[in-house]
């Protein structure tokens, strides 16, 4: 008995602790977050949106673009105040930032109120450091290089009560010279098919109905079974595929190198698999992708595409594009907007490239000027977005199976889920609907989003 539930302030108090988690990044972020909230409830703790009257403030950092640093940074200096204010208040910190000497270098000089900081790779240890500090009265810091083990069972505080995030691998062994995440996530670990299917199962138990697997690559998942023989991410998803209950699976991400024809099969086969797949080209140029080190050209990337569609013709496609890359002619770009007017994205996600320290691309001489950067991501969103809308209208009319995930963000008395597609639909309802797979007939179709109506 030595967590902070014990501590005499609430026992006295009658109260839980309550924590704040700030969470920068992508789904793996995300999930993580869901664990370290699973881990601290079962210490006692209750979450609380409201930073303020926290009493243990986390934040969850992403090092993938300058932006996401800043907002690091930003958020810190609020958490300065409210320290200030009240010394007990605990700050953690923790995630990719955190495996990057030069940030805990500056925490180290600029940041020395920082009370918690933890890596990626030990992120189960932060209650235990958080226990540490009120026993021990000093700041606790714990990086590993490395992952040195794969722990299972970890609780996990889901966001949503009927889709779960599940990691079926770790960290990434393709080094895009762009990329900070082999750096700060390691070399990719598979876990065994036997935990996935366990972990999968009793989630379906708790009433989840949907998965998302994740991992950076998960193409190249290597799982092996008992028995010792192999299992790629195909056999993986017919698995998965067979477990009673679950009626969705996707994935993300997919790296185009590796997706295998037994995948395309699997999409045509697995009737729970989702007709979607987040496919990120980077680029339409050849030039440009080999300096990336991405292992694929736009004739192999668009040949790829084909085949995808050839075998299940209503699937959707959403990919990552980088405008500015360090040598990005015009003509560079008119290629990459050429591939997106070929493809015919369902939707895209643009970033304007951005340093990252330590990586190969940061070396690069012939950096693009900001202003170019934007004037051709201005030029490419306008593409995309068209394009979006206009796909989006094909669907008015047509009945879609719609999951329930929430009540919609602009409209109290409606709600919103996915289609199988992936596709954002608002409809009016209640509450009583999350959770529930219905059908719906689509009405009008907008940029990012469908309306529809409950038939
Ligand atoms: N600059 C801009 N975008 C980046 N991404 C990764 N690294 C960078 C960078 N340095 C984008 C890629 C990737 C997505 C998750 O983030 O498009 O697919
Ligand atoms: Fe980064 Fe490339 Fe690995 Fe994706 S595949 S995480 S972009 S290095």
């Amino acid at each position: 008995m030595n967590s902070i539930f014990v501590d005499k302030f609430y026992e006295e108090n009658n109260r839980k602790p309550k924590v704040n988690i700030t969470t920068f990044g992508c789904q793996m972020n995300e999930h993580d977050s869901e664990i370290i909230m699973g881990l601290l409830s079962e210490r006692g703790y209750e979450a609380t949106e409201d930073r303020k009257n926290s009493d243990v403030a986390i934040i969850n950092t992403c090092s993938i673009r300058e932006n996401a640093d800043k907002r690091f940074f930003g958020t810190l200096g609020q958490l300065k105040k409210l320290k200030e204010n009240n010394p007990e208040f605990l700050v953690c910190v923790c995630g990719c930032m955190m495996q990057q000497q030069h940030i805990i270098d500056e925490l180290k000089n600029k940041y020395r109120w920082v009370d918690v900081i933890v890596g990626t790779h030990n992120l189960h240890n932060l209650p235990k450091l958080i226990d540490n500090i009120k026993s021990e009265k000093k700041k606790q810091i714990e990086i590993l290089p490395e992952a040195v083990e794969m722990i299972e069972d970890l609780p996990s505080k889901r966001l949503y009560a009927e889709k779960a995030l599940v990691n079926i691998m770790y960290g990434c062994n393709n080094f895009c010279t762009y990329c900070i995440v082999p750096y700060t996530r390691g070399r990719e670990r598979s876990r065994s098919p036997e935990a996935i299917l366990a972990e999968i199962k009793k989630l379906v138990a708790d009433g989840v109905r949907e998965v998302m697997l994740l991992g950076q690559n998960v193409n190249s998942y290597k799982g092996e079974l008992e028995d010792g023989s192999p299992c790629p991410f195909p056999k993986l998803i017919r698995l998965i595929d067979q477990v009673p209950g679950l009626e969705r699976i996707r994935f993300m991400t997919s790296h185009p190198k590796d997706m295998s024809d037994e995948l395309i099969l699997a999409f045509k086969e697995c009737h729970k698999l989702c007709k979607y797949v987040h496919l990120p080209v980077q680029a339409g140029s050849n030039e440009v992708l080999k300096r990336m080190n991405r292992k694929y050209t736009r004739e192999s990337y668009l040949t790829l595409v084909e085949k995808l569609r050839e075998a299940v013709p209503e699937i959707t496609i959403s990919t990552d594009i980088i405008v500015g890359f360090p040598g990005e002619t015009e003509e560079d770009f008119q290629e990459t907007l050429d591939l997106v007017r070929k493809v015919r994205y369902d939707s895209a996600f643009t970033f304007l490239y951005s340093i990252r320290k330590d990586t190969p691309a940061e070396k690069f001489t012939d950096q693009i000027p900001e202003d170019v950067k934007h004037e051709r991501f201005n030029r490419l969103v306008e593409l995309i977005n068209e394009i979006s809308g206009e796909k989006n209208k094909q669907y008015v009319g047509n009945v879609e199976e719609v999951l329930i995930e929430s009540i919609s963000k602009n409209n109290k008395k409606a709600v919103a889920g996915r289609t199988d597609g992936f596709k954002l639909v608002n409809l009016e309802g209640d509450e009583s609907l999350i959770g529930k797979i219905v059908k719906v007939e689509i009405t009008e179709g907008k940029t990012f989003s469908l309306e529809g109506k409950l038939i």
